[in-house]
């Protein structure tokens, strides 16, 4: 019986492997030159560079197409063993099939918090900050990816300066009702947050 159940289990991963064969080929040309900036499976070994494994497909596949159009700014980056680029030239070469399946195999890795260190106090007046204006759709203290809004807790403090810039700026847009709290924050307030999304594990 038992070993009935072995060669069954057997079979099924088996067929499972020739299932998935076809889609594993064609995306991995294309994630190999991901993981060159992003780490490998998207975990990211660089503090300019976000941590994308495990983020949902969604967020990754409407990120991909702001980018593609102009809608995301893109900074250029230069890989320890790459050419310098940036994801607004990298999204124009993908068509919507590449950005799926990139998407779908960067939503199936695990993200991994960035062990960092950081402000302890700060932190704590970060949370009181993220509780009342950003949990509502980062919940989780920003660590569910089931929100469609990219992963906080854990990200790299270099490349969340960054983005809290580009968005406080102007220069990237953010959903209307994000917007609206970011124009309640108070001075402080936004060292406090990254402090907390960069403790927060
Ligand atoms: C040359 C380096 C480089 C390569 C190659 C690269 N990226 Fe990026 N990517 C970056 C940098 C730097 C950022 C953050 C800064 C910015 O927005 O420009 C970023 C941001 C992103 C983000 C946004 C993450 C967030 O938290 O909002 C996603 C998603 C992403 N990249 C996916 C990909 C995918 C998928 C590929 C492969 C098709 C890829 N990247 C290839 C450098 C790269
Ligand atoms: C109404 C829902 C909503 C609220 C409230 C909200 N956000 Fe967001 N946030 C989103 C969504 C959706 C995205 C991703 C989509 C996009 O970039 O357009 C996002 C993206 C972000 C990003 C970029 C992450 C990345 O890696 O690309 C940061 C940083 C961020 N939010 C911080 C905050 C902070 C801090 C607050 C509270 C002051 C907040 N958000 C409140 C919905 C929200």
């Amino acid at each position: 019986m038992k070993q009935n159940k072995l060669h069954f289990g057997a079979a099924i991963l088996g067929l499972a492997a020739v299932l998935s064969l076809p889609v594993a080929a064609s995306a991995s040309d294309l994630t190999d030159k991901c993981d060159k900036c992003h780490g490998k499976n998207g975990v990211s070994e660089d503090d300019k560079v976000p941590s994308i494994a495990g983020f949902s497909k969604v967020t990754i596949e409407d990120t991909m197409l702001q980018y593609k159009s102009g809608d995301r700014p893109a900074d250029d980056y230069k890989p320890k063993d790459g050419e310098s680029d940036n994801m607004h030239e990298i999204s124009e070469k993908l068509s919507e099939d590449d950005i799926k399946s990139v998407a779908a195999h960067y939503s199936k890795q695990k993200f991994v918090p960035r062990e960092q260190s950081f402000d302890a106090a700060l932190a704590k007046a970060g949370a009181k900050v993220h509780d009342k204006q950003c949990e509502k759709c980062h919940s989780d203290n920003g660590a569910n990816a089931k929100d469609d809004a990219a992963i906080l807790a854990g990200q790299w403090r270099g490349y969340l300066k960054r983005q809290f810039e580009l968005i406080a700026s102007g220069e990237r847009e953010v959903p209307k009702k994000m917007a609206k709290k970011f124009e309640k924050l108070k001075d402080g307030d936004v060292e406090k947050l990254i402090e907390f999304y960069v403790g927060a594990q």
